[in-house]
């Protein structure tokens, strides 16, 4: 699974917090990511002792993680997710830019779904704005009307590239992403609808209204910040 940096053991606090809120007979949305992923390995200690869950994951990494776990896997079909646990790549308040590991579009209709979203991060993704390259997952067949789009609305897209692979990362759902950067965003909600209104574009990672908690995990602990 994809690692960003930031202070391993204060993701290890906030994903093992957030783990410790599921309950027996709950669905879980099991987010992506390497804070994600402690608290997939975390839940998967919980179901070893006795906790009766769901996981519904939002990538093939978390799913094939929940599975390692021995969590037993389900879909938006089969249930929608009591709980859902989630990285960030930025955090704002409770606004939140996500998709650096190219999963924003699963992970928004998990997450979304949810009857409670609580976001784990170290303290290296807080900013008092959002000003992180937003990722745009985009049909392999508009990628230059939809970057012309984004030239539109003032932003520069840059095609992401694969690292072990020549080309373009291509998600996994088959498309591209467009790292989008628009510098500090003052009215996430405002560019959040504008993305959301070119064709082609499929999911952008902006999350805006979507948090209900933010458990940040520092040296000594995890700061919980619920809505
Ligand atoms: C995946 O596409 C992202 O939205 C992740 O949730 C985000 O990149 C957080 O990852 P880390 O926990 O590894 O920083």
């Amino acid at each position: 699974m994809k690692t960003t940096g930031g202070g391993e053991e204060a993701k290890r606090r906030a994903g093992e917090r957030a783990a410790e809120l599921a309950e027996d007979g709950e669905v879980v949305g099991l987010g992506t990511g390497s804070t994600a992923a402690h608290a997939i390995r975390a839940l998967g200690r919980r179901v070893e002792d006795g906790l009766e869950i769901r996981g519904i994951p939002t990538s093939y990494g978390s799913a094939d993680l929940a599975r390692e776990a021995g969590i037993e896997l389900a879909t938006l079909d089969d249930a929608l997710p009591d709980l859902a646990i989630d990285g960030a790549d930025q955090v704002a308040g409770f606004d939140l830019i996500k998709g650096g590991g190219a999963a924003h579009t699963r992970e928004k209709l998990v997450d979304g779904a949810a009857d409670r979203l609580v976001i784990v991060a170290d303290p290296s993704k807080e900013g008092k704005t959002l000003d992180r390259p937003v990722p745009l997952e985009v049909l392999p067949s508009a990628r230059r009307p939809v970057a012309e789009a984004i030239e539109g609305l003032g932003g520069e897209p840059a095609l992401r590239a694969a690292e072990r692979k020549d080309g373009p990362v291509v998600t996994d759902n088959g498309n591209l992403v467009l790292d989008c950067d628009f510098g500090r965003i003052d009215e996430p909600a405002d560019l959040a609808g504008d993305l959301a209104s070119i064709p082609g574009a499929l999911e952008h990672g902006l999350f805006v209204g979507l948090a209900d908690a933010v458990f940040v995990g520092t040296e000594e602990g995890v700061e919980e910040r619920r809505r």
